[in-house]
């Protein structure tokens, strides 16, 4: 049920703080255990210190005990198939796995379904620095 996690993106979208750009986003992840962890953009007057709709849900993820990730939405209000940027990549790809599926959205719900692999290819894995 992608559409339910496209929801919960929509509902963090909402609360992004994203008075610079103007560009809200929201992210949701949803747990092989059936929990949705969301979150939206946070920006900051100094405008490298803001970070992304996907930075907090990985956030929520976490401080709500983490789990295997089975799914992650993105949406943004202002960009139909909004992909994650690539520092996002990186740091969904901490947590999740190379077929984790990725719905990219518009206003209405899930246009394409990609995986994380695809999305990071040649990702860097810390592996061996465990
Ligand atoms: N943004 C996200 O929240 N996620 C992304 O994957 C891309 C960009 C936010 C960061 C910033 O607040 C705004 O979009 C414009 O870059």
């Amino acid at each position: 049920m992608a559409h339910d996690l496209f929801l919960a993106a929509q509902a963090a979208m909402a609360k992004a703080y994203a008075p610079y750009s103007k560009f809200p986003v929201g992210a949701a992840l949803r747990t092989a255990d059936g929990k949705i962890f969301s979150g939206a953009n946070i920006e900051v007057a100094s405008y490298p210190e803001g970070w992304c709709a996907e930075t907090t849900a990985l956030g929520h993820y976490i401080m709500g005990g983490g789990g295997e990730i089975t799914e992650i939405a993105v949406t943004a209000e202002r960009m139909a198939r909004i992909t994650p940027c690539g520092g996002c990549r990186q740091r969904l790809a901490e947590f999740a796995r190379p077929d984790t599926k990725l719905f990219l959205c518009d206003e209405s719900g899930v246009v394409e379904t990609v995986t994380m692999g695809a999305m990071l290819p040649y990702g860097f894995a810390g592996d061996i620095l465990k």
